[in-house]
């Protein structure tokens, strides 16, 4: 078992040849709420070697703006040419302007974060009014069910895990909701007969859920302060007592 950093600084050179895109940009493609041809400004948390930036470009989104902690992983990203700005940092602690975006994603990440607070914030943050935040990414009872963490062949082939931590889908409402979003739709996509012509092993896993899908909306307004906070218990329409 590696950290994040070590893990994805070796599993760079096959990673693309490894990660299917069933387990996210086709989860993406079927998402009904996502306007993704009008996003002009996108923030791509967590976002290794670009394959996320080049799908959301290739859907027409204007701009994507990258964050990594694996500078390995951001070097592919920068050849590939899909992200305007590149950063090497903590998705918690971007550095990338507030309310700057009208969509922020993170596909394939929140399994390596021990608390999905911070990263819910720092989505919260970065989108403007109106904005969403579209998180994809394995599903809680697949890592269950697997029995395994995120995992690769080194190269002796043989398997070295990376820190994964479990997140119930409760744990992603919770988080979300608690940093200020609302949830717009969420997806459970099961093994079927893709998955099974892609990794025939997986007939074990048919009708599971395999990947979990969140598009978050940030309210146009800012919460209302909590009247009880002040002390003050208005009522509704500003009457008072
Ligand atoms: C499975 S890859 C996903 C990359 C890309 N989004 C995709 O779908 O192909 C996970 C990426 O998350 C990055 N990562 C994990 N934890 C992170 C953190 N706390 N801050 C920034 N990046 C992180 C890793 O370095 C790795 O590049």
């Amino acid at each position: 078992m590696v950290d994040v950093r070590t893990g994805y600084g070796q599993w760079v050179g096959s990673y693309e040849q490894t990660v299917e895109d069933a387990m996210d940009l086709e989860v993406l493609a079927r998402l009904a709420v996502p306007g993704w041809g009008s996003v002009e400004r996108a923030a791509d948390l967590g976002c290794g070697t670009g394959r996320t930036g080049a799908w959301l470009r290739a859907q027409g989104v204007g701009a994507v703006d990258g964050v990594d902690l694996t500078p390995e992983m951001l070097a592919v990203a920068r050849g590939k040419g899909a992200h305007d700005r590149l950063i090497e940092g903590d998705l918690a602690a971007t550095g990338l302007p507030g309310e700057a975006y009208d969509l922020v994603i993170s596909s394939l990440v929140d399994e390596h974060l021990a608390d999905l607070a911070p990263l819910y914030r720092e989505a919260f943050r970065l989108a403007g009014p109106g904005a969403l935040f579209v998180l994809v990414g394995l599903h809680p009872h697949f890592i269950m069910a697997a029995g395994m963490p995120t995992h690769f062949d080194g190269a002796d082939g043989s398997p070295i895990a990376i820190t994964t931590h479990l997140h119930l889908v409760s744990d992603h409402l919770t988080a979300g909701l608690a940093a200020g979003w609302q949830l717009a739709e969420m997806r459970e996509e099961l093994v079927g007969d893709r998955w099974i012509a892609l990794k025939p092993k997986w007939e074990r896993h048919r009708h599971q859920p395999v990947s979990a899908a969140y598009v978050w909306r940030k309210p146009e307004q800012p919460r209302p302060a909590d009247p009880s906070a002040a002390g003050d218990h208005a009522l509704p329409g500003g009457a008072g007592r």
